[in-house]
């Protein structure tokens, strides 16, 4: 369907993507939802975000704030009003009750409980005019996680590379600690506030023993899995700083701090996860990602790992961060990737951004 929308129709649809953001550290697993509500003036009487789980939705604090200003006005939202029951009430019963006139939606909701278009008929019904795909894409730029689970059953999956101009990412004997500047760090930090999920090798856990942790931003922890076939690490569990800065996750009811492993011995741990071959099926372990409502996932590893999950195809965007210094040819490489003889065969990717951060650059990449 194509609708025709006014350029006024465009600044509200922004304010309410800009509202979204302000769940983005704390909505999951939900997605992230902004809401403005425009009276016939053209003046803004009520405005709202999704910013937890089982709180309000985003249209429900704009309704809230408009009161009975709401009858007649127009509704901009970053998504498709919910029609069905979750853990709130039908937003689309909510705004029929409210009395508005208009609603318009940037993107249609991707979950399969929501596509059968029972909510619009009920709009339709209710006598509000409705349309959609205003500013789509920025929409769905503010959940990939989400909606790349509702489409492909797949969480979205990035990874962070810091590395040198000579694309090198370590020193000969494992020290990276930094290659790039504090605000590149402070970047990765968001990053990482984004994200559900860390996921990192334990080659980085012996050498760094790092706490991959959000510290500089108020938010949800994300929880840490180290892939670690042999599972050795759980001989030494206590003296990791991933051990020591643990706290529970709400979604899995487990410590957030888990190792991905492959030995039958540690089959029953607390925090283990068991996959058969880890080695050679890291989408297992995107699988149970999926399974658990985890949309986005961030990989901090070496390059022994990020290169295994680039081999698997299971990368969606690359992260890299290039600090402006050369390490020399004895340092360690960004990646580790089979020899090819024929240049069809390189391993291509499209730039979606570059950004200076501080002194580096932040180049991003996707596939698509
Ligand atoms: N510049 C950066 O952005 C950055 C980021 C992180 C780390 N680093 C640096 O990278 C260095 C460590 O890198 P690394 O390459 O040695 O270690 P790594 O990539 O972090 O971890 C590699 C280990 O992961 C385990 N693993 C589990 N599942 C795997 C799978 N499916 N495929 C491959 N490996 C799997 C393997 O050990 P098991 O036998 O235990 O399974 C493997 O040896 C450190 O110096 C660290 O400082 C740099
Ligand atoms: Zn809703």
């Amino acid at each position: 369907m194509n609708f025709i929308f006014t350029s006024q129709d465009e600044c509200f649809m922004r304010r309410a993507l800009e509202l979204a953001l302000l769940g983005q550290y704390t909505a999951r697993p939900n997605p992230i939802v902004g809401a403005v509500l425009v009276n016939s003036l053209g003046q803004i009487i009520g405005e709202g975000a999704h910013l937890k789980s089982g709180e309000p939705h985003a249209e429900i604090h704009a309704l809230k704030q408009a009161g009975e200003l709401a009858r007649g006005a127009t509704c901009y939202v970053t998504l498709e009003p919910c029609s069905h029951t979750g853990k709130t009430g039908p937003c689309v019963d909510a705004l029929i009750q409210a009395g508005v006139s208009k609603i318009i939606f940037a993107m249609r909701d991707p979950n399969p409980l929501v596509k059968n278009n029972s909510g619009l008929e009920k709009l339709t019904q209710a006598g509000i005019k409705i349309s959609w795909g205003l500013l789509e894409q920025e929409a769905r730029d503010l959940n990939p996680g989400f909606i790349s689970r509702m489409e492909r059953s797949k969480p979205y999956v990035r990874a962070k590379i810091a590395a040198s101009l000579d694309g090198k990412t370590a020193l000969s004997n494992g020290q990276s600690q930094w290659i790039t500047s504090p605000e590149s760090r402070l970047d990765v930090q968001t990053l990482r506030a984004k994200s559900d999920v860390i996921i990192s090798g334990s080659g980085t856990v012996r050498l760094d023993n790092p706490s991959l942790n959000v510290r500089e931003i108020t938010g949800l922890q994300p929880v840490r899995i180290i892939c670690n076939t042999s599972g050795d690490l759980f001989k030494n569990l206590e003296n990791l700083n991933l051990y020591t800065t643990q706290e529970l996750n709400k979604i899995l009811n487990k410590p957030n701090f888990l190792i991905a492993h492959s030995n039958i011995y540690y089959q029953n741990h607390e925090q283990g996860l068991y996959f058969p071959d880890l080695k050679n099926n890291l989408k297992n372990l995107l699988n149970f990602c999926d399974e658990k409502n985890l949309n986005n996932i961030l990989i901090e590893a070496g390059s022994i790992f990020t290169s295994a999950f680039l081999n698997q195809d299971l990368i969606d965007e690359l992260w890299i961060y290039m600090a402006p210094c050369f390490l020399g040819s004895g340092a360690r490489d960004m990646l580790n990737l089979p020899e090819i003889l024929n240049l069809d065969q390189a391993n291509r990717w499209k730039i979606k951004s570059i950004q200076l951060i501080g002194p580096d650059v932040r180049v991003v990449l996707t596939r698509s």
